[in-house]
């Protein structure tokens, strides 16, 4: 193991600094940590709830010794998580794996459900240098589309479409509709994608057709986070070690089970 992955290896005991709600399910934790504070964007963390669990997580943003997740609560650990306050002790191991490799030209995100966040946290790296950048973001209903406020900052209103599967807000459909019809149209050089598998799968399809350059963010059930327990595998890749972030040859790669299955917490494959 190198020195730089030993050290980021090595957990560190840190307080909660702010708790941000940002949607009824969805909240932002920032804590200190001066190895996470230097992550880039598609880099994740492992989070230790303590007495619960450890989970990973994707980092939303990092500056100047902080380090934020936005987690959605959908069991135990991220019950507990959603419940601890400001001044509380988690852990950190991190920051690992590879990042998205940051683009000129024109740059289409595509992100759903949590998956905005890295790509928010991207957004913002990019957007100076980008002669463009779009974004497709979509969720069940209005109140899970983050950081919605916050994308004029990186982007122009006319280059942000919104869908909501319930109609509350924006399209009434899945992001991949008008995802279709806006590469019919525009010419990107590069698509970054996060969120459901099944989107990112459908974004890859779209992407592959028509010779577009891709980067997805894959999530695979992790324990060691660094290479070592094979959980997290995808065809020959390990998604902590040489993800989470795949291009589109690595995808091709991996096609029968991306999108499709993936392993579960008993070592079998199940559906995704
Ligand atoms: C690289 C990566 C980045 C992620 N980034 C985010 C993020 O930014 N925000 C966010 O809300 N969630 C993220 N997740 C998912 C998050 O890790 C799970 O939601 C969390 O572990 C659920 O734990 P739980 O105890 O609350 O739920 P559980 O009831 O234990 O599990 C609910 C579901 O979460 C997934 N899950 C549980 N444990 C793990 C694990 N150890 N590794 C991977 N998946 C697991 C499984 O699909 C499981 O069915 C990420 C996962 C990975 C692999
Ligand atoms: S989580 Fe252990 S090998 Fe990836």
């Amino acid at each position: 193991m190198s020195d730089s992955l030993t050290k980021a290896n090595t957990i560190r005991a840190t307080n909660i600094l702010r708790v941000k709600t940002e949607s009824p399910t969805v909240k932002t934790f920032t804590m200190a940590d001066n190895l996470c504070a230097k992550a880039n964007p598609g880099q994740f963390l492992m989070l230790w709830i303590p007495g619960i669990d450890e989970i990973p997580l994707s980092i939303s943003d990092a500056k100047e010794g902080e380090v934020s997740v936005a987690v959605k609560q959908v069991g135990d650990a991220t019950k507990h998580l959603h419940d601890m306050k400001t001044g509380e002790t988690v852990g950190i191991r991190g920051p690992f794996g590879n990042s998205f490799t940051e683009t000129r030209g024109r740059v289409l995100l595509v992100g759903g459900g949590t998956g905005t966040a890295p790509l928010f946290f991207l957004a913002k790296k990019v957007s100076a240098k980008a002669d463009k950048l779009s974004f497709v973001m979509g969720a069940k209903t209005k109140n899970e589309l983050l950081f919605l406020k916050d994308l004029d900052s990186v982007c122009s209103e006319e280059s942000v479409i919104s869908t909501t599967e319930d109609g509350s807000y924006g399209m009434q459909c899945l992001a991949t509709e008008p995802l279709e019809k806006l590469l019919d149209k525009q010419k990107f050089n590069m698509i970054y994608t996060c969120g459901p598998e099944q989107m990112m799968r459908k974004v890859f399809d779209l992407a592959d057709q028509r010779g577009i350059a891709l980067e997805a963010s894959l999530e695979r059930l992790m324990r060691c986070g660094i290479g070592l327990c094979g959980s997290c595998v995808i065809g020959k890749y390990r998604v902590c070690r040489d993800g989470p972030i795949f291009n589109l040859s690595q995808l091709r790669e991996v096609v029968d089970e991306f999108g499709t299955s993936k392993l579960g917490f008993d070592g079998n494959r199940i559906p995704i």
